[in-house]
């Protein structure tokens, strides 16, 4: 057991890539550590799975932490939550002979209602590739002041005066934009569907009710009595909307310090970011170093590269050093390391050190950019990376034997990571079994 608790009360696990980098497990092998385990980003659009007794769970929604049942787990301010995925994943507990007693959401995270989901499939799903969870509109709502939260649906004469505005102002967006089904969505946001929309709505406060808490007044106590902290990230800061290679990222700030603001804990903390031996990208946007031929079809079939939210496949390429030494530069440099299991057998590995920009000229961030500069600096805007070709300044051969043995060519691997990004590595792992997983000495 990686004893990171014994030196940092609070830890957060982040992605240092595009998402999908494997941070459940890493998540459940330090929720066992941990008094409380809190998620601060995203909402339904994640997909965590865990695996407990050889049986595997993914929550979308709940905090990778509820199946210890003496461990705090808590949904923070900074999410948003559709409370039917929400209830189906505790009735789902229940199901499983689990209780949801452990759960606290924040007042003031916000609700995702089904005109966020009908928008974002009619706005955003095809250009950006997006979950098409409702998750972008719901998070311009809260920018916009308009939004819904947790707290609203325990009060139904605030709640309808909300709901009414918005949903009246969403009708008229929708209505433009549906240009199949017009007729469908017309019903659908008719008056009397506002009405059962406000019952349902209604009726999800009093059910969720025992759960919504004042989650900052709790971690500000948990942290005065020496509790620990494990802040749970979702995506990863690739996707995030400040860092991330916008506009094709999520709309929340997945990086560790919007984790720490998602929850209302900027204290000090020990952050890891969990980055894959390879890379993986789901959804549109740039990604210089996508494999579109066998290698990457292999890296999708060993490495089971598919969505656990929507089930795509998952584009794959090598490991992308300059992407990685950006994340690493706003997060701190303690990275796990997962998936190398899939890099077995392979004949060569590759990692890019470095973009060759073949764009048209265009200025950049105070610079002239023109056909064929080098950078070793990730661009984030998604027009620039899209015409940068991977350099692949490392290139080694595979290793064939398991890793359990620890081949020398896989240790050769992990120096280059180090090497080439600055990271220090606090943990490996090489399979989904708990046990498979090295970690550093301290
Ligand atoms: P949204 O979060 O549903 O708005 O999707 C925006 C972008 O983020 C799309 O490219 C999604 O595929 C990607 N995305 C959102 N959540 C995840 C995740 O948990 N893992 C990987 N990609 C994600």
């Amino acid at each position: 057991m990686i004893a990171i608790f014994e030196q940092n009360q609070i830890v957060a696990i982040i992605g240092g890539q595009w998402g999908d980098e494997g941070k459940g497990k890493f998540i459940d092998h330090l929720a066992e550590q941990a008094d409380i385990i809190a998620r601060g980003t995203g909402g339904n659009n994640a997909g965590h799975t865990v695996v407990v007794n050889g049986k595997k769970h993914i929550f979308h929604l709940l905090p990778s932490g509820i199946l210890y049942q003496d461990k705090l787990n808590i949904i923070g301010n900074g999410t948003v939550i559709d409370p039917a995925v929400l209830l189906s994943e505790i009735e789902k507990l229940k199901q499983n002979g689990h209780d949801a007693k452990n759960l606290a959401i924040s007042g003031d995270a916000h609700v995702i209602i089904p005109y966020h989901v009908d928008l974002d499939a009619l706005k955003s799903k095809t250009k950006i590739g997006t979950t098409g969870r409702g998750i972008g509109p719901a998070y311009m709502d809260k920018a916009e002041r308009i939004g819904i939260r947790m707290n609203d649906l325990l009060n139904p004469a605030i709640l309808k005066a909300k709901m009414k505005s918005n949903f009246d102002e969403k009708r008229k967006q929708i209505l433009i934009l549906a240009t199949e089904d017009r007729a469908a969505y017309e019903d659908k946001y008719s008056k009397e569907s506002f009405s059962k929309m406000l019952n349902q709505y209604l009726l999800y406060g009093e059910m969720l009710e025992p759960y919504i808490s004042d989650t900052r007044e709790i971690l500000r106590k948990a942290e005065e009595e020496g509790k620990k902290i494990l802040l749970e990230g979702a995506q990863g800061t690739l996707l995030s909307i400040d860092h991330g290679t916008y506009p094709f990222g999520t709309s929340s700030e997945c990086s560790a310090a919007g984790l720490a603001s998602g929850v209302g804990l900027l204290r000090n903390m020990a952050v890891l970011s969990v980055v894959k031996a390879y890379t993986t990208r789901v959804g549109n946007g740039p990604f210089p170093t996508e494999l579109n031929d066998e290698t990457g079809e292999r890296l999708r079939q060993v490495g089971a590269e598919y969505g656990s939210t929507t089930g795509r496949p998952r584009r794959c390429g090598w490991l992308d050093a300059v992407a990685l030494r950006y994340s690493l530069g706003i997060n701190g440099n303690s990275i796990m390391i997962s998936k190398m299991d899939v890099l077995t057998g392979m004949d060569e590995i590759n990692i890019c050190t470095a973009y060759r920009y073949e764009g048209e000229p265009t200025r950049y961030n105070g610079k002239l950019l023109t056909p064929g500069d080098l950078l070793e600096t990730f661009p984030t805007d998604s027009n620039i990376l899209e015409h940068c070709k991977p350099v692949y300044g490392y290139t080694q051969p595979g290793w064939k034997e398991d890793l359990s043995l620890k081949p020398k060519l896989s240790k050769l691997y992990i120096e280059a990571i180090k090497l080439l990004t600055g990271a220090e590595v606090k943990m490996v792992s090489y399979g989904p079994e708990r046990e498979k997983i090295f970690k550093k000495k301290n």
